[in-house]
């Protein structure tokens, strides 16, 4: 032990030195003294601009929360800045630099010293002219440009000046981190180290991640030391710490294998290289564990117990059911009107007369049988607990097409999604014909045409449908959609006749291109587009849950239910960071009152498993207890849990994280009351959620960075008596109750409880 943690030292220390020696300057920051002008010119590209009326602005955050909310449209940033001379001779692999710009919403144009460089993240040849249009829904992106040391368009030893130009077409604009600098193409750029896109694997005993070093270079060795170390996050424990000599020539790998043994807390795991050329470079992760024991053979039934349909329209649910198959589902005390296939579980037919229903459903198989009530409720609300699904938004962004969908779907049912209650499959934006093409968008009738990505609406529709699935599709209430695709405005009747015969059960209608039609932003202006498409949607002859898309406008929650919306969202899109997903998980407070069966806070989808809003996607940004986080604090919330992965990559961690039926069942609860926050106490906050059978789940989070010991006093959050405490993800009854409950949260985690 003494030897090794010596041995440890000393790499590190060398490793230190290298870097001191040979990195007298291989980047500089770009990040401070910008300055901003809100509105558009061409000429703000150029080398000499009369900056007089120009105010400072930080990169770090948008435009928006610096005194600019609202704006649409363009702005300009611009830079003034030195390029050191010595960083040209840096450039030993003769790759040249970085010009890094960041993250912008929604598009840039990026110009240096008067010439254009590129766009988007695209870097074009000295002397190229702007294209005219650069609008993009790449907002995650981060822009990097790259340059020869000789190009044209730099400045050596003396001032160069960088000029910003953002569109942003809806939500919040303007650069936004991505830590603006220029650095040189080192070892680090060609070394292509491929541990954030492999899964972790459990096999048995063991946890492994195997992953390859691969030089891109036709030209170079890379060589180093690699260290990895690896401490686990609740115990503190160092579990690995070794260093390996790395010398990998131009277009090999070297495969890297990681082994741990399965643990039941995430580890930190750190992989630091120091290259021979002084660069460096580093990558952190951690380790998923699994809380949630295993899926049992037996047939036990998931899901809602409520679900709301609307009389004479055509019904379809499928009861979600667990274990071994084959397996008989029946349903005793149907209606006439409605019928259950018994291999599937799938009830379908015409909604019977205004009523409650009460079903008793009955799964057997080899092992044994289950019974649970399920009501249905003919009436007039949809949606009596949160829809839980999936959506194209979050993985695939606009390069959506049928044969993605369809993988999702069937991926509901082979991974057992579907039998624990996972149910609509939807479609986001990029289905329909895209508003600039020449093409027509609608045929002579006014109806809308779609895209050669969705061949067939309807065959898709038959295809969820057989799957006992729901179908999903996504519209504006603007002549446009937020991704430049044609929308609703003026032909409501004609898209609601489509999304019925296609077979559509769900649509997710988004404000965006209405803010040029509405008069202003007055209360009736919010809420006119979603009556005008509730009325279009109660003509036709099915149920389409109606989520309303507008980011939480008036304070939508006051009165989404009354303009026939089922779900409404309350912010500006999520994103896979923690910033993201806690500061809106958590400013879920003053909307809390509103949500009720048929009736919504949606913040947002859900940013597990693989994402990437267009084609490239990447495992979540979030840690293993920062997903156990985000899935706790929207079961709680009773948010839509919309799914935005690659259904067809699920790893175990995050199938687990999606199948434990005591978690689902708090988001499920047919009371739908949402939960509210008891305590903020430093890093700590306790938030509980009432339950139709009297029990209380309760989440105590840890927003702080290091691993926590927290005492919930559960008296003074409304707790009594002689209860029973169980945890929720490991589904294991603890001690009795007390009246006060110790716990140990690991940093960003949570502690899932329900006391009844
Ligand atoms: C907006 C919405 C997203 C998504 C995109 C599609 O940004 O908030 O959820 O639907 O539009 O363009």
């Amino acid at each position: 032990m003494g030897l090794k943690y010596l041995s440890t030292v000393v790499v590190l220390a060398t490793a230190l030195t290298l870097t001191a020696q040979n990195l007298p300057l291989r980047q500089i920051p770009i990040d401070q003294g910008w300055l901003f002008n809100p509105t558009d010119d061409p000429s703000f590209s150029g080398i000499r601009v009369d900056e007089k009326n120009w105010k400072p602005i930080s990169v770090e955050k948008d435009w928006d929360s610096q005194g600019h909310k609202g704006l649409i449209g363009f702005a300009w940033y611009r830079l003034k800045f030195v390029l050191p001379k010595a960083l040209r001779n840096e450039d030993k692999l003769k790759e040249g630099m970085f010009l890094v710009v960041g993250k912008v919403d929604d598009g840039d144009q990026v110009f240096l010293n008067g010439e254009f460089v590129g766009q988007n993240g695209k870097t074009f040849n000295p002397g190229s002219k702007p294209p005219a249009d650069f609008r993009t829904g790449q907002w995650q992106l981060e822009r990097i440009y790259k340059l020869a040391m000789n190009d044209p368009r730099l400045k050596w030893g003396s001032e160069n000046v960088l000029a910003v130009r953002v569109a942003n077409p809806s939500g919040p604009g303007g650069m936004y981190g991505g830590g603006q600098h220029i650095r040189v193409v080192g070892m680090s750029n060609i070394l292509d180290f491929q541990a954030q896109s492999a899964p972790f694997t459990f096999y048995g005993s063991e946890l492994v991640k195997k992953f390859d070093l691969l030089n891109t270079s036709s030209k170079f060795s890379v060589q180093g030391t690699l260290n990895i170390d690896v401490v686990g996050i609740m115990s503190g424990k160092k579990i690995i710490n070794n260093t390996r000599t790395i010398d990998i020539a131009p277009g090999e790998k070297m495969p890297i294998n990681v082994q741990l043994g399965i643990k039941d807390e995430a580890c930190k795991i750190s992989y630091h290289i120091a290259f021979k050329d002084g660069d460096s470079y580093e990558f952190k992760e951690e380790s998923p564990y699994i809380l949630t024991p295993p899926v049992s053979n037996m047939p036990k039934i998931n899901g809602a117990t409520t679900f709301g349909a609307r009389p004479g329209k055509p019904f379809m649910f499928t009861v979600p059911v667990s274990g071994e198959r084959p397996m008989t589902i029946t349903a005793s005390g149907l209606p006439k009107s409605l019928a259950i296939n018994s291999q599937t579980g799938i009830i379908t037919g015409i909604t019977p007369a205004l009523g409650t229903y009460k079903i008793l459903i009955k799964a057997t198989n080899a092992r044994g049988e289950a019974t649970r009530e399920l009501e249905i409720i003919s009436g007039d609300r949809l949606a009596l607990t949160p829809p839980m699904g999936w959506n194209s938004w979050n993985c695939w962004g606009l390069s959506v097409d049928e044969e993605k969908v369809v993988a999702s779907a069937r991926t509901f049912v082979e991974k057992g999604l579907r039998d624990h209650g996972w149910s609509y499959i939807n479609i986001d934006d990029g289905w329909e014909i895209v508003g600039s093409s020449p093409d027509p968008k609608r045929d002579s009738d006014g109806n809308i045409l779609v895209n050669n990505k969705f061949p067939n609406m309807k065959r898709l529709g038959d295809r969820l449908h057989d799957l006992g699935l729901k179908f999903g599709i996504y519209s504006s209430p603007g002549p446009l959609t937020c991704g430049g695709y044609t929308g609703s405005y003026e032909y409501e009747q004609n898209d609601a006749n489509s999304y019925a015969e296609w077979g559509v059960d769900y649509l997710k209608y988004d404000w965006c291109s209405y803010g040029r039609v509405a008069k202003d932003s007055s209360l009736a202006e919010l809420k006119k587009p979603y009556e005008v498409m509730r009325d279009a949607l109660g003509k036709v002859n099915r149920d389409i849950v109606l989520s309303l898309c507008q980011y939480g406008m008036g304070k939508v929650w006051e009165w989404g239910d009354s303009v026939g919306g089922q779900l409404w969202r309350t912010t500006y899109d999520i994103t896979d960071t923690w910033n993201s997903m806690s500061t809106i998980g958590f400013s879920q407070v003053e909307n809390a009152p509103f949500a009720k069966p048929g009736a919504w806070n949606d913040p947002d989808m859900l940013v597990l498993g693989w994402v990437g809003w267009g084609p490239n996607l990447h495992p979540t940004r979030l840690t293993p207890d920062e997903q156990y986080t985000h899935m706790s604090l929207w079961c709680l919330l009773s948010a839509p849990l919309l799914l935005g992965c690659d259904l067809t990559r699920l790893d175990p961690f995050t199938l687990n994280l999606l199948t434990n039926d005591e978690v689902l069942a708090i988001n499920q609860d047919k009371m739908g009351r949402q939960a509210t926050q008891k305590v903020i106490d430093g890093s700590i906050q306790v938030w509980v959620k009432e339950l139709h059978d009297g029990g209380k789940a309760i989440g105590i989070f840890n927003l702080g960075e290091t691993t926590t010991e927290y005492e919930v006093n559960l008296e003074s959050i409304g707790i009594a008596g002689n209860k029973t405490i169980r945890d929720i993800w490991r589904q294991r009854d603890l001690s009795q109750l007390q009246s006060k409950h110790r716990t140990r949260i690991a940093p960003h985690g949570v502690t899932l409880l329900k006391v009844i």
